[in-house]
């Protein structure tokens, strides 16, 4: 379903509450640090032209996950200690992301994010693609205080290949013959590098060698790379009132996730023309059907099998460091644990 039944609608973003692998639990080292990134960003709203602080506000001070600031904290934890610095680095890495939502939900045409409208279904596209851009830019003037211009550059980096992974995604909208590299290289770009930026960076500022940080990032990507995995099982198989945003929309936009080409490496010609008939002439009401065509080729189990290698291969990054790591492990653990109840396996 592409639009939310209500434009009142306001849901929570829960993570899943249960224990062993709760959230507050997995996040429970890096608690006070999250809390400040929180505060942080709130204060940030007073960065911005009185005119916009509406915007600032709604979009600063929503209740996202916080997947990036806590993959900072916990490299932080994974390398030594969390500074002042790692709080920084974790608001710009949040502000950018933020930024690449607002304007991937103009895209989309979503109208929910976060459990509340998104920024353009509240004030219009104009408004969303302009304080986007302001996000952008206030992230970059933060990154640009830190003493040495290293990680200014690395966010400024990492925001180009991730806007240019939206952009690939886009120019292969609608392509039946995207093959299965083509699409894990946009989901390392539009998604992972931010992942792996966390996790670099969080160990930079605690002088890891470059041996180390290297780890630290092919963690990052891996994990990355799994979670847009999960996501894009979760926008055909999930629930948009457990997300808290609008799902289905990879369909409709003609976006070929991997249950998709999973499908269309196996099913046979007059399966696969269906559902290519269904995606050119999109629906919200085709949905139904196509995810009844996915599922008679297993494609949610086969994708979730992808997802568990991709976070195999962040825990084998992670063999390198000691034992610290164990935060990282956790929340790998937990993102396991949510891509399972998705599957219908717990
Ligand atoms: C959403 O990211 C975009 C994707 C990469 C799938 P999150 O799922 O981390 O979104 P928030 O920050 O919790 O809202
Ligand atoms: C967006 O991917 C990733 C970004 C870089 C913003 P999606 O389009 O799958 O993210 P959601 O599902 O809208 O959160
Ligand atoms: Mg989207
Ligand atoms: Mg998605």
């Amino acid at each position: 379903m592409l639009a939310a039944e209500s434009r009142a609608a306001t849901v929570p973003a829960t993570p899943i509450p249960e224990s062993p692998y709760a959230w507050k639990q997995i996040v429970e080292p890096v608690e006070p640090f999250l809390e400040a990134v929180t505060d942080r960003l709130a204060l940030q709203v007073r960065e911005f032209d009185d005119g916009l602080a509406d915007y600032a506000e709604y979009a600063l001070n929503g209740q996202g996950k916080q997947l990036r600031p806590a993959l900072v904290g916990l490299s932080a934890l994974a390398s030594g200690q969390i500074t002042e610095a790692h709080v920084t680095v974790a608001v710009v890495i949040e502000m950018v992301h933020l930024a690449t939502l607002v304007h991937d939900d103009v895209m989309d045409e979503a109208e929910l994010r976060r459990g509340q409208l998104t920024l353009a279904a509240q004030w219009g596209n104009e408004a969303a693609v302009l304080f986007g851009d302001c996000l952008f830019a206030r992230a970059l003037t933060l990154a640009a205080g830190f003493p040495t211009p290293e990680i200014c550059r690395a966010v400024a980096q990492s925001t180009q290949t991730v806007c240019s992974g939206e952009i690939l995604q886009n120019q292969q909208r609608g392509n039946f013959q995207l093959s299965r590299p083509d699409y894990f290289r946009i989901l390392e770009m539009k998604t992972a590098e931010l992942f792996a930026l966390s996790c670099d960076l969080g160990a930079f500022l605690n002088g890891a060698t470059a041996g180390r940080r290297a780890a630290f990032r092919r963690f990052g990507l891996a994990l990355g790379t799994a979670y847009q995995v999960y996501d894009d099982c979760l926008d055909l198989f999930g629930s948009e009132l457990a997300a808290g945003k609008s799902l289905g929309s990879d369909l409709a936009k003609g976006k070929l996730t991997l249950p998709v080409l999973l499908f269309l490496e196996r099913a046979a010609a007059p399966e696969r023309s269906r559902l290519e008939g269904l995606v050119r002439e999109w629906h919200p009401r085709c949905i139904g059907e196509a995810v009844e065509l996915l599922n008679r080729h297993d494609a949610l189990a086969e994708s979730l099998e992808v997802f568990h290698q991709q976070t195999e291969k962040a825990r084998d990054a992670l063999g390198s460091l000691h034992s610290a790591r164990g935060g990282l492990l956790g929340l790998t653990a937990y993102l396991s644990r949510q891509a399972d109840v998705l599957g219908g396996c717990v």
